[in-house]
């Protein structure tokens, strides 16, 4: 059993958890960077601080904020954004830990707001271009090839405080503004680009800046259409520029069972694939709505604006490849009432009896990382990428300066036994696997340093504080035998 030749081994992260540097070089201000910190496991949830009629309101960040509302920076609060772990002063550093690990690819995000720094500004800030010009410059001298998302939450703070964020049409517009500056910009530097992080978790303000994101069904629908045009407009400018660029979409691979096998579950465990997967997947894919999709905007009565010339859009900008997260799974059922809920990615489920969970409560399921493999694989006949998993766990820092994390390893592990088993019985043309988080980040749902997914552990803790020195986890020895060996070393 091997890996294709030529298989991409690496991790990914983000810069609105990674990055920090909130201001500096000319950055912006973006819709995370107001997030305040949280913690998951006490059940502290981040906020979001408002004025709205007048006065100031704390809100939890996934819920709705409503319209008019301005998101705000307090004084004397921690938002973990702002310095993150601080990838701006440790760039070179940890690139070079990349390679020690052995790395063939890195996922990382360019930030909106260092490159625009009020999201449609007239001109690009040349800082944050060069900023990322040396990270690229960098991980290619060490044969590490970026994937790079061009929007990982954070979108620029203007759009949400002075407008409906994605549910405006001007957005689409400094979107591709943004994408087309930046594949000028990097088009002998990246070869491998995604449009919009987990696409499908848009509907939350904090990600769209979508107001009364789910009660105003009309700007939550024509958010999410906004974000289709945008990627769609991204990938085909993309391809006039530099013709060997590979652009994909990123989806939150969110699997479900049925919790029986009562036709009535089966048939609700296909409505909640379609609405919470497949839908985004079939759009970006095949280039057009689904029947079901159309069907439920009827219902809803909500009508797309749309302009001329969109429908053609959608169609020629179809990715190049399928790319997705993958932490857990959920159930569906057709009555919901008195089941367990589990906790999980931006999102919450029915809880599976047969499977072990993490402390965070999210679901252990390596089956069906090969399940939804296969399901992307059977549906949509594109290379597939995971460009996210791991076990947010917590770490104990021995006085020596090592980490054992072997619930890390054993978990990796298990995925990847499975991902062999897609590409070795199934067929499945997986071509990637960048676990999140190869380096400790800041927890997206929960805000907090605790839940740590790296093979690099940083100390810093909930608060901000500690040294943010760098210190190589088991996980990292070990990761560096799979990728070493192409996936055949799993000892
Ligand atoms: C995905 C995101 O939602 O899952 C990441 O793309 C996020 O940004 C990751 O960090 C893990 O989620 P969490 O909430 O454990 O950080």
């Amino acid at each position: 059993m091997s890996f294709p030749k030529g298989f991409f081994w690496g991790g990914a992260t983000a810069a609105n958890q990674y990055e920090g540097g909130y201001i500096d070089g000319g950055k912006g201000i973006a819709l995370n960077d107001v997030v305040t910190g949280g913690d998951g496991l006490n059940r502290i949830p981040r906020k979001l601080i408002i004025d709205y009629n007048g006065q100031e309101q704390e809100l939890e960040a996934f819920s709705e904020v409503p319209k008019g509302a301005k998101v705000k920076i307090k004084e004397g609060i921690y938002y973990p954004s702002h310095k993150a772990t601080d990838f701006y002063h440790h760039w070179k550093e940890d690139i070079h830990l990349f390679a020690e690990m052995g790395f063939n690819m890195f996922r990382m995000s360019i930030n909106w707001t260092r490159i625009f720094p009020n999201g449609d500004d007239e001109t690009p800030n040349m800082e944050g271009l060069k900023f990322y010009e040396e990270i690229f410059k960098e991980c290619k001298s060490l044969g590490i090839e970026p994937l790079v998302t061009i929007c990982h939450f954070d979108l620029p703070i203007k759009f949400a405080n002075e407008g409906n964020g994605w549910a405006d049409r001007k957005v689409v517009d400094a979107y591709e503004k943004y994408a087309i500056t930046v594949f000028e910009y990097y088009k002998d530097l990246v070869t491998y680009w995604l449009t919009i992080n987990e696409i499908n978790m848009n509907k939350v303000f904090m990600i769209s800046g979508v107001h009364d994101n789910q009660s105003d069904q009309q700007a939550y629908e024509q958010g999410i259409y906004h974000t289709f045009i945008g990627s769609a407009k991204a990938v085909i400018a993309g391809h006039k520029i530099n013709p060997n660029f590979k652009i994909g979409l990123m989806i939150a691979q969110q699997g479900f069972y049925p919790y029986t096998c009562n036709p009535e579950d089966v048939m609700a465990c296909i409505d909640k694939e379609r609405e919470v997967c497949w839908f985004y997947g079939d759009v970006q894919c095949r280039g057009y709505y689904p029947s079901y999709k159309i069907k439920e905007l009827e219902r809803k009565g909500v009508v797309l604006e749309k302009l001329p010339g969109d429908d053609e859009i959608l169609k020629e900008g179809v990715v190049d490849f399928y790319s997705h997260s993958y932490y857990h799974s959920f159930t569906a059922a057709a009555v919901i009432d008195g089941k367990k809920v589990t906790d999980g990615n931006q999102m919450t489920g029915l809880d599976n009896p047969y499977l072990k969970a993490s402390d965070w409560g999210w679901t252990i399921d390596p089956v069906g990382l090969r399940i939804q493999l296969n399901k992307i694989w059977d549906r949509y006949q594109l290379p597939i990428m995971i460009v996210e998993n791991g076990l947010g766990a917590k770490d104990v820092l021995e006085e020596d300066g090592s980490i054992h994390d072997d619930y890390r390893i054993n978990f990796m592990r298990d995925h990847i036994v499975q991902m062999k088993k897609a590409i070795e019985l199934d067929g499945v043309d997986l071509i990637a696997y960048t676990p999140w988080g190869c380096i400790d980040l800041v927890s997206a749902g929960t805000g907090e340093m605790e839940k740590r997914y790296g093979m690099i552990y940083v100390d810093m803790d909930n608060d901000g504080n500690g040294t943010l020195n760098r210190y190589k986890k088991d996980s990292f020895y070990w990761y560096k035998k799979v990728a070493e060996s192409n996936g055949e070393d799993l000892d």
